[in-house]
């Protein structure tokens, strides 16, 4: 399937601002396995998908999920942050016939990430996080400066979920358990510590 057709695809399933986040994901997930030795078609793939189910309306994933019989665990179902992360990976492989499990891991885990990803899931963490089209500049070039000072990724995730949380905080929000379990995985890798 050529990328011509993936992008006509989800430019339909998504609004003008989330296409342009996905083009920017995939641009930057490219320059990121580039740096680290990731596969870079296979990143650049999973960035450019990402986010294909996140314009579904909450009841209508629960509808997708039922129709096609997706195994989903009940607690991804039932939390409206991650579910689409993880109907955009069984998406992607139904429609796009995308059947590379690392590319379709990477979709799964762009949102929280999780403890031990791979090179592959790390770039595109963190290209969600800091692609140049819609994400925060400022932010962007934080990250960019740590990895080009000390080629570390964990340092550059752990600064993700550092923000993550702070800002959940900051609003009085709940904490995802798996956010936490991927804090204490990263900030107990001694080389992932903050620089
Ligand atoms: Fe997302
Ligand atoms: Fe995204």
């Amino acid at each position: 399937m050529n990328t011509g057709y993936i992008r006509d695809w989800i430019k339909h399933r998504l609004s003008e601002e989330r296409y342009l986040h996905s083009l920017g994901a995939e641009e930057t997930a490219g320059e990121l396995a580039g740096m680290f030795s990731a596969d870079i078609e296979k990143a650049s793939l999973a960035a450019l998908v990402h986010d294909n189910a996140k314009d579904i309306p909450y009841e209508d994933m629960l509808e997708i999920i039922k129709a096609n019989d997706f195994r989903l665990d009940e607690d991804i179902k039932n939390n409206k942050k991650i579910i689409h992360a993880y109907l955009g990976a069984c998406l992607a492989e139904k429609e796009l016939n995308i059947r590379d499990k690392a590319v379709l891991d990477a979709v799964k885990f762009h949102t929280t990430g999780r403890p031990d990803m791979t090179m592959l899931e790390k770039v595109v963490f963190l290209a969600d996080k800091i692609e140049a089209n819609t994400r925060d500049i400022d932010f962007r070039e934080e990250v960019l400066r740590i990895l080009g000072k000390t080629r570390n990724i964990n340092a550059a995730v752990l600064l993700c979920v550092d923000r993550t949380i702070r800002s959940l905080l900051d609003r009085n929000l709940a904490i995802n358990p798996i956010t936490i379990e991927v804090w204490n995985y990263y900030i107990r890798t001694a080389e992932a510590k903050m620089v």
